[in-house]
């Protein structure tokens, strides 16, 4: 009988997290602002050929290189970060091979190095959430091969020191370290200069979140360009669609929008947090564009009752260190208004 490899069959069964969407979602992180007008603009005018010959990639891996400041052979462009992800956890990590990480962190990490036959090494971070740096130094073994850092990190929203990520690096050197810098733009740390003094480093990016292009997939892995080479080895060709390259020109031009988007995130996120103080809520001050709260007991509950007033938020309750906690991405301003009413009555309700 045909029987998928081991690590594949003893997976869970993957469950999209979107759930029909009958609300607004601030659930996935996504740009509740929309894209640029000029993305928009660039998609209206597509012709018949951009969308019947196979995209060029390397079109793209040059616009994202000059953007970021490194050289075109540093830089591979993916089908979302995922992807990304996706291409270097198979490139460095065999069966047995350690993947490091410290929990709560971002759930795709997990799920690809089991699917991989990794040994899945997960730190807990304390009651704080923040990256436990000394306990990370001190599990790095001659079999960790990759360790992944989400910087910010999702779902908590925190940034840890660029000393500490680079003390992480020096500490690991046959180990490929990954910093995610989805969320990169709310906060404006970057470890992509790091880049060239250290060779095993791996910096991520997206256009899923302040770009608000979530629907149309790119991400970027950038790192040593002999490594990138690797990863380069067995990307499929067009793993990146014709579409999203013609946009991309458009989106990076525009960091107007973007800009201005990161602003009101931010002061959406300084409206929550207000909030939260004013309830008497614990949350964890966050560089991105939602933030975790803890709810406590009540949190499943907290979710449905936001869901009955039209408002999709996450119950983040079984991601380590997270019980009782919900994250909310922030939406923009006039949504902000109606999402802070319904956390006050739905909150209101529960203490009645
Ligand atoms: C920390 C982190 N990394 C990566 C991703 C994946 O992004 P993409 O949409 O580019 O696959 C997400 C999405 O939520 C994320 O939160």
């Amino acid at each position: 009988m045909l029987k998928p490899r081991e690590s594949i069959a003893s997976l869970s069964p993957c469950h999209s997290p979107i759930v029909g969407r009958d609300g607004l979602s601030l659930d996935l992180n996504e740009s509740m602002a929309g894209c640029s007008p000029r993305v928009l603009a660039r998609l209206r005018s597509l012709s018949a050929a951009e969308i019947s010959l196979y995209p060029e990639r390397e079109v793209g891996e040059r616009l994202i290189a000059n953007f970021l400041g490194v050289a075109p052979e540093q830089v591979l462009l993916t089908n979302g970060m995922d992807e990304a992800l996706s291409l270097l956890f198979t490139t460095y990590l065999g069966a047995g091979d350690e993947l490091l990480f410290a929990d709560p962190t971002f759930v795709m990490y997990p799920m690809l190095g089991e699917a991989l036959g990794a040994k899945v090494v997960r730190l807990q971070s304390g009651e704080d959430l923040a990256l436990p740096v000394a306990n990370l130094l001190a599990r790095i073994s001659p079999r960790t091969r990759v360790i992944a850092i989400a910087n910010p990190n999702n779902p908590t929203g925190l940034v840890a020191q660029r000393a500490d990520l680079l003390k992480i690096a020096e500490a690991a050197p046959d180990a490929a370290v990954l910093v995610d810098e989805a969320y990169v733009e709310f906060c404006g740390e970057t470890l992509l200069p790091d880049l060239a003094r250290h060779p095993n480093l791996f910096v991520a990016r997206t256009f899923s979140k302040a770009y608000g292009l979530a629907g149309l997939r790119l991400g970027v892995l950038t790192g040593a360009a002999e490594q990138i080479s690797y990863l380069r080895r067995f990307s499929l060709p067009f793993n990146v669609n014709s579409v999203v390259l013609a946009c991309l020109e458009e989106a990076l031009a525009d960091q107007t929008f973007v800009r201005d988007h990161v602003a009101q995130v931010k002061q959406g996120r300084e409206r929550l947090a207000r909030l939260f103080d004013e309830l008497g809520l614990h949350f964890w001050p966050s560089q991105t564009n939602f933030v975790l709260v803890r709810i406590g007991a009540s949190a499943k509950r907290f979710v449905e009752s936001m869901r009955r007033r039209g408002v999709l938020v996450r119950d983040s309750s079984g991601n380590p260190g997270c019980e009782g906690c919900v994250r909310i991405t922030v939406g923009t301003p006039s949504q902000m208004d109606g999402v802070l009413q319904a956390i006050r009555e739905t909150i209101a309700e529960s203490r009645r």
